[in-house]
């Protein structure tokens, strides 16, 4: 919490107007505030260059919160209180004037409260602004204090390996790393930072955790929406960029990493990014074979998308981890938009019995770990049906957060991540030498796609499971995806895990 925060604390939003501010930093703001864990002297100084009346600027707000925030509606009272807090400053990030008048609104807040307090600038911002932000920041001195000082970046970091690193030296010129906060709000989810607590609290799993009893991993991020009126970024970044280079290896990180030896940090971002230097580096042949790149129908008639474009609207990967642990495990990866389903899951297949006693086909044990949009972990088991013979059937023991914390609201992403920069906890953000390894890791497969240009590019049917050929990366290892319920559990019979009620 940090209530305990003595100091004035000024958050600053760089483009306030924009989508981001109002959909999910405001509304985790006010939640924030209405849990009570913002501290007691805080200010928000919202920046942009569109000219507005502070009173309308507050009221798109406020129909943000309304539209947006797992809470809904604001209450008055508690509004108005929180909207006395925000400070519009229309401004060019390009003029160093409003650099200037934001410091002179940040110190007369401090000198009001008597204190030089914490700063917190967030960059809900076009990446091409990030330099100038930063030099800004830097050339005034607006946030020279290592310690007290923070600044929230937001993906994409870079386009490839060589502009990440030459954004991550322009940055560590002017500001030490531990005030580098390069936000995955994957991290921030409920269930994703769930997985560490289901590894290394339960003990059960650990010896299993390994090559000698599981079969391979899928992870799935399916979204049923398209690119929507974000065609003009997304066509220059592609499925790859946009979620897998980020979001789909830090699930892939959390699933495969060693056991850090505390939780603090540092320790769990270095082993987080063992994991991304161990993934196992593809030839162009194999690449051709383990990779599958697609577009679904009707992309290049998108708005602010090329009508000959061959940016990839989905990806899918078989990728190996190079260690001892997962030595020749597959680990599929897919992502895709204008999918049929919107669901992010986990998939563990463990190896199939060797005790070959009954005379049923054995389902193999799976664990599912269901992220979005049900937030669920559940074990298939074979159970034997009732009744005078023995006939076996897979079962699904499940964990659900509705049921087990019932009434209890989660957090939204934002609200966790934002409430971590407060607290100066960067255990949830990407280290300079993550995103690196992770743009190393995909360099690869941008080379090879450049070099082929449109070649190799499946179209697939909007509301369609993606590409056909993507089926053949789960072979031998699987028929299908993996999605919540699956067809084949369906109709058995769910057995409920008694949890203690939260406290
Ligand atoms: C963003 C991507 O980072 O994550 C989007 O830019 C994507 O393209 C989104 O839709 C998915 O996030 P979530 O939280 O809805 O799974």
């Amino acid at each position: 919490m940090v209530p305990s925060l003595k100091v004035p604390a000024s958050i600053v939003i760089f483009g306030a107007s924009g989508d981001l501010t109002r959909r999910k930093l405001i509304p985790a703001l006010y939640n924030l505030f209405t849990g009570n864990y913002l501290p007691p002297l805080f200010r928000i100084f919202c920046v942009d260059f569109l000219q507005t009346a502070p009173n309308a600027f507050k009221a798109t707000l406020l129909s943000g919160i309304t539209e947006f925030s797992r809470n809904g509606k604001p209450d008055p009272a508690q509004w108005a209180k929180f909207a006395e807090r925000i400070d519009y400053i229309q401004g060019d990030f390009l003029q160093r004037d409003t650099f200037l008048r934001l410091k002179e609104a940040i110190v007369a807040f401090e000198k009001s409260n008597k204190k030089r307090g914490a700063r917190l600038y967030y960059y809900a911002v076009a990446p091409r602004f990030i330099e100038t932000i930063s030099e800004a920041l830097y050339k005034d001195k607006l946030a020279n204090v290592d310690n007290a000082d923070r600044i929230v970046i937001e993906k994409p970091f870079g386009t490839d390996l060589a502009s990440a690193q030459a954004l991550n030296k322009f940055l560590r010129k002017r500001f030490a790393e531990k005030q580098l906060y390069r936000i995955d709000h994957y991290l921030g989810k409920e269930t994703v930072q769930n997985i560490m607590a289901f590894r290394f609290a339960n003990y059960v799993f650990e010896p299993l955790w390994n090559k000698t009893f599981i079969d391979h991993v899928e992870i799935s991020v399916s979204e049923k929406v398209s690119v929507g009126s974000r065609g003009g970024y997304y066509d220059s970044a592609g499925a790859l960029r946009d979620m897998v280079q980020n979001h789909l290896m830090q699930l892939l990180c959390i699933v495969a990493m060693e056991c850090p030896p505390k939780y603090e940090a540092e320790t769990i971002r270095n082993a987080k990014t063992r994991v991304i230097k161990d993934i196992r580096k593809m030839t162009p042949t194999q690449i051709s074979k383990q990779v599958v790149r697609g577009q679904y129908k009707g992309y290049r008639l998108e708005q602010h998308v090329s009508s000959s474009s061959n940016t990839e609207t989905y990806f899918a990967v078989r990728l190996f981890i190079d260690n001892p642990r997962w030595k020749n495990v597959p680990f599929i990866l897919r992502t895709g938009k204008s999918m049929e389903k919107q669901s992010t899951v986990i998939a563990i297949q463990f190896k199939d019995s060797p005790n070959k006693i009954f005379k049923d086909d054995i389902e193999p044990n799976r664990l599912i770990i269901s992220i979005q949009p049900e937030l669920e972990i559940s074990l298939l088991f074979e159970s034997k049906v009732p009744g005078l013979q023995m006939k076996l059937k897979p079962v699904e023991m499940d964990f659900t957060y509705n049921e087990s914390y019932s009434g209890d609201p989660i957090p939204e992403a934002y609200e966790a991540l934002l409430l971590d920069v407060l607290k100066g906890d960067a255990t949830l953000f990407m280290r300079a030498d993550q995103v690196e390894a992770a743009w190393k890791a995909v360099m690869p497969i941008l080379d090879y796609w450049k070099q082929q240009k449109g070649k190799g590019l499946h179209i697939y049917l909007p509301g369609s499971d993606g590409p056909k050929a993507a089926q053949q990366l789960l072979k031998p290892n699987a028929k299908d995806w993996t999605s919540l319920p699956t067809p084949a559990i369906q109709p058995a019979p769910t057995i409920k895990v008694a949890v203690e009620p939260a406290k």
